[in-house]
């Protein structure tokens, strides 16, 4: 649906009224209303590059999910302020891990006598908490778009990973990337003692994965891969690495957000491509490809919105920048201090990663 006008118009007034004192970051899987106000748009990873390197804005309005926020808020100085326009803008597989469950997981670790040869790599989708803890045990932060190279650095410091919370990034990482064998994997689930699995295993194992999964990226199916591959002949399937590791197996290209627009900015005109992420950016993507005569389809035919990421929508947006033009930080992310210690020794790992 188009934007009310009117919004758009004050939206500009404030933005214009702020001038540099603001920087607004949006996540690719922001509405079109949002990333139309986006001074930098970008995948987990180039915004936090990005927010890291505005020293000078006083405001940054963070337009994406409450882990991307913290995380801003860590890698910036204390005299800028982070503002999530909605704070119900979560993450439902960050909450799949909380502090007192990983906790208990590296007193697991410690009895089975592999806490000390185990790295903790940590998603960017994880909460403060769990990059701080992260920090602490000498792990790093990945992402999707360096899932691989933090990897490889993480088994040049041990023997194992424990790696929080996304199991499918983890897992197809460590196969798809490392060529490491299934059976190389374990999942530790949180709800089980022990984690549910035996000290044995957890000796065997290479890779410890956390069992949280990404609700939005679990919807696409082997079936869905089959289906457009019969509907769409020639066509090229692109995922996200958070889906299953049947669909990434299956499918022909897998890359973070960034990596996705960028391979379809290089396709040729007249190709085909079934893609497998957030619906809003699949949308502007088929959109804004349609005139080079590349055919764009959503890799499942149900509608699959982040609804969290789709919180943050032009009210919201307007809010919070009529707000700070006014003077008034709303919905600031703050991280604790000692937190944030941790959890920036944690990021600037990643950061320092080759
Ligand atoms: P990217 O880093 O690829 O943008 O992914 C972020 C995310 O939340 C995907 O669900
Ligand atoms: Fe979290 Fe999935 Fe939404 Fe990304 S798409 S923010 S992983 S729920």
């Amino acid at each position: 649906a188009p934007s009310d006008p009117d919004l758009v118009e004050r939206a500009r007034a404030a933005k214009a009224k702020l001038g540099d004192k603001v920087f607004v970051l949006g996540h690719h899987y922001q509405r079109d209303e949002v990333i139309a106000f986006a001074d930098v748009t970008g995948d987990s990873f180039k915004l936090a590059r990005d927010a890291a390197a505005r020293p000078d804005a006083e405001y940054i309005v963070f337009c994406g999910v409450h882990f991307m926020a913290e995380s801003a808020d860590i890698l910036t100085s204390d005299a800028q302020q982070v503002v999530l326009p909605d704070l119900a803008a979560g993450c439902s597989m960050a909450d799949m891990a909380t502090a007192e469950q990983v906790a208990e997981c590296w007193d697991v670790l410690t009895e089975a006598g592999v806490a000390d040869v185990t790295v903790p790599v940590s998603y960017m989708n994880s909460s403060a908490d769990i990059k701080a803890f992260t920090g602490k045990h000498g792990g790093t932060i990945c992402t999707s778009s360096n899932a691989e190279r933090a990897l490889r650095w993480a088994f040049e410091q041990g023997e194992k990973v424990l790696f929080l919370p996304d199991q499918h990034l983890g897992r197809n990482t460590a196969v798809r990337d490392m060529g490491m064998s299934l059976d190389d994997c374990v999942v530790y689930n949180p709800h089980k003692p022990g984690g549910g699995l035996t000290a044995g295993q957890l000796r065997d194992a290479r890779m410890i994965l956390w069992r949280g999964h990404c609700s939005v990226h679990g919807r696409f199916s082997l079936e869905s891969v089959r289906e457009v591959r019969e509907r769409i002949p020639g066509v090229n399937v692109l995922v996200h690495p958070e889906c299953r590791h049947e669909v990434v197996a299956a499918a022909d290209h897998v890359g973070s957000t960034e990596y996705i627009i960028k391979t379809l900015e290089a396709a040729p005109a007249g190709s085909k491509w079934a893609v497998g992420t957030e619906l809003n950016l699949v949308r502007r993507l088929a959109n804004r490809f349609a005139a080079e005569g590349k055919e764009i389809v959503f890799l499942d035919r149900t509608v699959c919105f982040c609804s969290t990421m789709n919180r943050i929508d032009l009210p919201h947006l307007v809010w919070a920048l009529e707000s700070l033009a006014e003077g008034k930080v709303v919905n600031r992310i703050e991280v604790d201090p000692e937190v944030a210690a941790f959890s920036k020794v944690a990021l600037e790992r990643m950061l320092a990663l080759p």
